[in-house]
């Protein structure tokens, strides 16, 4: 509670500077002013971590914490493959035709943000500035300077190359406070945009809203809008999985943008889902109850013998249960509640590899009606229920939580994959029966496919076996699409 009272005074406090007309205070005052409010001395614009560490070196040691690499049952910030055996080993398959098929890691502390950036096989030539936005602390800067030509600009010729002479930083202080201040404030226009779009009020946002709406500017789903690249959340709607794909079927299909790649294996126009943290939470247990990203993943701990700050080692609670955990269900047995996390995240990810394995074998049916000669009707409505079944399990496959931030929600759209690539598969056994495929075969071949993929060790090279004579690559031969609207 006491945060709160905290709160209720700082509150008071802010609007005693703004009646008494103090808050307009210039750069070098760094002592209090009149109504007792402190100002860094920092510049407005003041985008290094370091410029930070004599103010602030308690919060500041804190983060240099995100340098820990340590892993759990299925988060952590070990650097690793999301290919690897006991993570997804059919990514390469499902992204075959895009980016992600080439690399695609686990996350990992928010220091590590520009180096993975910078060294990821996925950033290409082609590769726009919008790439670059939840990364970096130059980017609100950038963004004010060039305006809507920032999203669409070339990362490694533009925009990389200014934000090294910015003296940029990974992931921090400036990305979620004033620096003059220190007051919590989004610097990501994308966020308020679309939250305004779905009819919230985003011009007086409470203490705890700002306690997950700075999370929210990044750990959402997003896409890079036809126009002009840029970064946009498909919110309109709602939060859900169904309510997300309903916009994309809508909203961003009428203003130009309706895939962001062709699947190589079954011709299928697929969505790739991002890390939807904040709707996934937001729609959960914790979330209806106003619970914020902070109270567990920023707990406030003891540092220094006795004083208290919030943490800002952004990592999984499950390192921090005492503080995380500890603050709301002090009342049970912290060993249990962890085993009753690893259960809900058991049953998740075991759902959601059974959804991944149906999804690529959907993904192979269709790529055999294509080669024997199914009508174009059936095999495009084939291919919407591929295309269905594959973003009900990757909107949950892309979370990080394992499940755990929404369990029924997350099983409930791997529900709804697991039926529409089953319904794929039925509608293309019936089509191939027809003109007298062999299943039997289909089906080994299938299994073939999986294994040789699986078993390539250098990761790179994993997507070039899912395809082979059997099942030829089906991605259309590639126009010269602009730049601006390539991921
Ligand atoms: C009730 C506590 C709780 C709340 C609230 C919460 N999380 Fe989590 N979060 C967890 C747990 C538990 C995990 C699983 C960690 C693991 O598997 O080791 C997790 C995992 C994550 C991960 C992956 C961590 C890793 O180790 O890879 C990210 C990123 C994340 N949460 C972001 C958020 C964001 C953003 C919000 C707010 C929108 C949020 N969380 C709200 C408890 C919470
Ligand atoms: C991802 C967002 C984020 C980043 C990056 C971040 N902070 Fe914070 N910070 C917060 C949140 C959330 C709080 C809690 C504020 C509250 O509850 O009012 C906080 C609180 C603070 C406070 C108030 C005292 C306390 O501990 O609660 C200070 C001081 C602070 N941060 C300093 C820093 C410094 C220095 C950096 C850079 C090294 C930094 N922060 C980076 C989100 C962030
Ligand atoms: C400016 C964008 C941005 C903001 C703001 C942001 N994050 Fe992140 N976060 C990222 C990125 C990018 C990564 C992955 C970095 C990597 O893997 O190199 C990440 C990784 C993480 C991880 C994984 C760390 C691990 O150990 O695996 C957690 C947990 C997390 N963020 C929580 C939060 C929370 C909680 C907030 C709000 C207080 C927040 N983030 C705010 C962009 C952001
Ligand atoms: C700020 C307070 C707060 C924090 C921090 C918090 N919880 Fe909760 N938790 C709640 C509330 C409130 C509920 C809902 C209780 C209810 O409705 O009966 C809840 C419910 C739960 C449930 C039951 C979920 C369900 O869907 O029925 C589990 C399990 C749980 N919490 C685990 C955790 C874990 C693990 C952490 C730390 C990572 C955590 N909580 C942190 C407040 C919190």
């Amino acid at each position: 509670m006491r945060k709160f009272r905290n709160g209720a005074i700082l509150l008071l406090l802010a609007f005693v500077l703004v009646i008494t007309g103090c808050s307009k205070d210039t750069a070098s005052e760094k002592t209090a002013n009149a109504a007792g409010k402190k100002t860094t001395g920092l510049s407005e614009n003041e985008i290094s971590n370091e410029a930070f560490k004599n103010l602030f070196p308690l919060q500041y040691n804190s983060y240099m914490k995100n340098k820990k690499m340590e892993d759990t049952k299925y988060g952590g910030s070990v650097k690793r493959s999301k290919y690897d055996p006991d993570k997804e080993p059919l990514l390469p398959i499902l992204f075959n035709g895009y980016g992600f098929a080439t690399e695609y890691n686990e996350d990992r502390g928010h220091v590590y943000a520009l180096e993975d950036i910078r060294s990821v096989k996925r950033i290409t030539d082609k590769s726009v500035g919008s790439c670059y936005t939840c990364k970096s602390t130059a980017v609100p800067q950038m963004i004010k300077e060039m305006g809507d030509s920032y999203w669409g600009a070339n990362f490694n010729k533009d925009i990389w190359p200014k934000g090294e002479a910015m003296g940029h930083s990974p992931i921090g202080c400036s990305d979620c406070h004033d620096p003059k201040t220190m007051d919590l404030r989004v610097t990501r226009p994308s966020f308020y945009k679309a939250l305004k779009a779905k009819g919230v009020d985003v011009s007086k946002p409470t203490k705890n809203d700002m306690r997950s709406y700075v999370c929210g500017q990044c750990h959402v789903e997003y896409y890079f809008s036809a126009k002009n690249s840029e970064v946009t959340f498909p919110w309109t709607k709602g939060f859900k999985p169904d309510e997300m794909y309903e916009y994309y079927s809508t909203i961003a299909k009428e203003n130009g943008f309706e895939k962001d790649y062709i699947s190589n294996i079954s011709g299928t126009p697929i969505l790739k889902a991002q890390h939807p943290e904040f709707e996934t939470a937001s729609s959960g247990t914790h979330g209806k109850a106003n619970v914020a990203c902070a109270d567990c993943h920023m707990p406030y701990e003891r540092v220094d013998g006795k004083r208290k700050i919030s943490s800002h080692w952004w990592t999984s609670p499950l390192k921090t249960m005492q503080t995380s955990c500890g603050q709301c269900h002090g009342d049970r047995d912290l060993d249990k509640l962890k085993d009753r996390v690893i259960e809900i995240q058991d049953a998740n990810v075991k759902a959601l590899h059974e959804a991944q394995d149906t999804s690529t074998s959907a993904h192979y049916y269709v790529n055999k009606m294509i080669t024997s000669g199914v009508s174009q009707a059936k095999i495009k409505e084939a291919q919407e229920h591929v295309r269905k079944g594959q973003w009900f399990w990757d909107i949950i496959a892309a979370e990080n939580s394992a499940g755990f931030h929404n369990p029924q929600g997350s099983m409930d759209s791997l529900r709804i994959s697991l039926d529409e690539s089953n319904k794929a598969i039925q509608l293309a056994t019936e089509e191939l029966v027809k003109k007298g495929v062999n299943l039997e075969e289909l089906n080994a071949e299938i299994e073939k496919v999986k294994t040789a993929v699986a078993d390539e060790k250098v990761n790179e090279k994993k997507k070039d076996h899912a395809v082979n004579s059997y099942f030829p690559g089906q991605a259309p031969v590639v126009p010269t699409i602009p730049t601006t609207t390539k991921k």
